[in-house]
């Protein structure tokens, strides 16, 4: 394998409602974390994983995936960007193809690992998996009244694992600052070109307790 794959689950997921990091929230009896990094491991090209774990969780996260697959876990920080940058400083030599996915896209495929990686190794240097945008969009002012009707055939919805050559997310995280929401967002900053590859409907983020319920029916029997 030529790969790494960055798993940020440091965040507190408070949008799932009560009940700790959402990394460690149950789906199917097991933290979503467990079945992200499953689905890492079984895909061939990946050669190593490194997990940003809640601060206070380091321990426990290393425990809980000890019988998963053979992960590295660092503390994470108090944004996504801090937390993929610590786990980018924890890959030894060797991977040239760097992948980040968010521990919240717990189903999603080892096939949208193998296609993000395939392009990046066909000399692409950033690339996303995306979705069409089912729904109409419309631009609204602070009070709720619409602006504007954007075109959504120009619009796609983004997911992870993204994919990157290892100096350029490098780059990206080394100038970095600002809470944005995806590793690809930095590199779009620094006018390198970002690719994207068909997204996959299981590497849905778990956010609120209706996706968690979503998942639930994914999982397999
Ligand atoms: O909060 P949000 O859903 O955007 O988080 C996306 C991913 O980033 C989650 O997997 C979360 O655990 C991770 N994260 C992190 N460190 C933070 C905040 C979020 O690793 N400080």
């Amino acid at each position: 394998g030529d790969v790494a794959v960055l798993v940020p689950a440091a965040g507190a997921g408070v949008r799932l409602g009560p009940g700790g990091p959402k990394a460690l929230r149950l789906l199917g009896g097991e933290p979503l974390l467990v079945h992200a990094v499953r689905r890492v491991a079984a895909a061939p090209s990946v050669r190593t994983i490194v997990v940003a774990a809640p601060p206070s969780e380091v321990a426990a996260v290393r425990h809980l995936l000890a019988s998963v697959a053979a992960v590295t876990v660092v503390a994470g920080g108090a944004e996504r960007q801090e937390s993929v940058a610590l786990a980018l400083a924890a890959v030894p030599a060797g991977p040239e193809i760097i992948l980040v996915h968010d521990a919240a896209r717990a189903l999603a495929p080892p096939e949208l690992f193998e296609s993000v990686a395939a392009a990046v190794r066909a000399g692409r240097p950033a690339v996303i998996p995306v979705l069409p945008v089912v729904d109409t969009v419309k631009e609204v002012d602070a009070g709720g009244v619409v602006l504007g009707t954007v075109d959504r055939s120009a619009l796609r919805a983004v997911q992870t694992p993204q994919g990157f050559q290892r100096a350029v997310l490098a780059a990206a995280h080394a100038g970095a600052a600002g809470a944005l929401t995806d590793d690809a967002g930095l590199v779009e900053k620094q006018g390198i070109p970002v690719t994207c590859v068909d997204g996959h409907e299981h590497a849905l983020k778990i956010t609120r307790p209706f996706d968690l319920a979503v998942a639930t029916l994914l999982l397999p029997s």
